[in-house]
C-alpha cells in the first residue's frame, strides 16, 4: 500500500517537471502566450510548477512508462484507457492533452494530482474542448473533497495570523497569493466540505470568504458559511464589485486595491442582514418576517450564545 503510494507520488512528480518542460518547449509556445495574456508572471509559474500537457495521446506515457508496471500507471489517474472486447484495458493516453497543468501539493508539498485548463476560453466548455477545468479522477492519492489548493505554502502564514482567506478558484489563489497574501486557500470550485472545514480547523479560528460574485458564487459562499459557523469559525464576507472574480480585480485593479477589499471585509452578521435587506427590501411586515426567517438558521448554527445574542439583537434592530 505505503509502495504503492510512493510510486504514484514519483510518478506525478516526474509528470510535473515534464509538464513543466513542455511550457518552456516549442510546443508551449501557445500556453505562455495564453500565461502571459493573463498576467500570470514567470515568479508564479516558478513558485506553483504551472506546466502544459501538450497535444500528443502517447508523449507523457512514453516519458513515464519505463520500469513502471501498468497498474500503477493506470491507478495514477494521468491516463485514460478504453476498455477491449475482452474486458481487458486497451492501451493507455493522456488524460491531459492541450491544457495548461495546475498541480495540486498534499499538506507536505508532494504532487498528488492536477487540475488542468482548457487554452481557449472562447471553446473552453464546448463539447470539442471539453470542460474549462479537467481534474484529476479520485485514486489513492487523491480525493476532491479533502484537498484546499495551496495548504501546503499558506499553512505557515495561516497559523501564525489565525487566518485563512478563502476564494474559488486556482487562478485567484495564485494571484492573490502573488499579491503578498500568502494565507490563501481555494476550495477549486466544489462546494466546501465538511472534510475541508475540519482540515481547515487545525490551522486556524477565522476565515475570510472571498467568492466569485456571481450565482454560483453566492451560493457557494452560502453553503461554506454554514460549514463554517457550525463548526466555530469566526467568519467575515469580502464582496468585490463590478463582477470580478479576485483573480480579474487584482490584475484589473492592482494588488492595493484588492488589498484594501479585503480589508474592509464584513463580519458575517453584518453581511447577513445586509444579505436579508437586499433579498426583502419591503418594510413591509411580510418582508421583515421573510428576513427574519431568512436569518433565523444562521443565527442558530452559531454555537457562540454570546455572539449569537448579539447577532438576533442586532438583527431585529436593523
Ligand atoms: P478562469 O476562467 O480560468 O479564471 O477560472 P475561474 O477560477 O474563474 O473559474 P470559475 O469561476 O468558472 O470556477 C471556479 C472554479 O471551479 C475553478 O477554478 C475550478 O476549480 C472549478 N471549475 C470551473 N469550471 C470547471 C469545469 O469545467 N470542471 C471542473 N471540474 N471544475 C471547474
Ligand atoms: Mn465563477
Ligand atoms: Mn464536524
Ligand atoms: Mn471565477
Ligand atoms: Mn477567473
Amino acid at each position: 500500500e505505503s509502495r504503492q503510494r510512493g510510486k504514484l507520488l514519483d510518478l506525478h512528480e516526474a509528470a510535473t517537471v515534464w509538464f513543466q518542460e513542455q511550457l518552456r518547449s516549442p510546443e508551449g509556445a501557445g500556453a505562455r502566450e495564453y500565461l502571459t495574456g493573463r498576467g500570470v508572471t514567470p515568479e508564479a509559474i516558478a513558485k506553483f510548477r504551472i506546466g502544459f500537457a501538450p497535444d500528443s495521446y502517447t508523449a507523457l506515457r512514453d516519458r513515464l512508462a519505463s520500469g513502471v508496471d501498468a497498474e500503477s500507471l493506470r491507478a495514477s489517474g494521468l491516463f485514460s484507457w478504453k476498455e477491449q472486447e475482452d474486458g481487458s484495458p486497451g492501451p493507455l493516453y493522456s488524460r491531459f492533452r492541450k491544457r495548461i497543468t495546475f498541480p495540486i501539493m498534499n499538506e507536505s508539498g508532494r504532487v498528488i494530482a492536477f487540475t488542468a485548463r482548457a487554452l481557449d476560453s472562447a471553446t473552453a466548455g464546448n463539447e470539442k474542448a471539453g470542460p474549462k477545468y479537467l481534474n484529476s479522477p479520485e485514486t489513492p492519492l487523491y480525493s476532491k473533497g479533502q484537498v484546499l489548493f495551496n495548504l501546503d505554502k499558506a499553512r505557515a502564514a495561516i497559523r501564525q495570523l489565525n487566518f485563512a482567506l478563502l476564494v474559488e478558484g486556482q487562478m485567484d489563489c495564485i494571484s492573490v497569493y502573488m499579491t503578498g497574501v500568502q494565507n490563501v486557500l481555494a476550495t477549486s470550485g466544489t462546494a466546501f466540505t465538511e472534510y475541508q472545514v475540519n482540515l481547515l480547523k487545525r490551522h486556524c479560528t477565522q476565515v475570510a470568504v472571498n467568492f466569485d460574485p456571481d450565482t454560483a458564487g453566492a451560493n457557494a459562499a452560502e453553503k461554506s458559511i454554514a460549514l463554517l459557523t457550525e463548526e466555530g469559525f469566526t467568519v467575515k464576507v469580502i464582496t468585490l464589485e463590478d463582477g470580478l472574480d479576485p483573480d480579474r480585480y487584482v490584475r484589473e485593479r492592482g494588488a492595493a486595491a484588492y488589498h484594501t477589499a479585503a480589508r474592509t471585509a464584513q463580519a458575517l452578521p453584518d453581511y447577513l442582514i445586509e444579505r436579508a435587506r437586499q433579498l426583502f427590501p419591503s418594510r413591509s411586515p411580510e418582508a421583515k418576517v421573510k428576513a427574519l426567517n431568512y436569518l433565523l438558521p444562521h443565527i442558530r448554527r452559531m454555537p457562540n450564545l454570546l455572539a449569537r445574542d448579539e447577532f438576533a439583537a442586532n438583527a431585529a434592530q436593523k
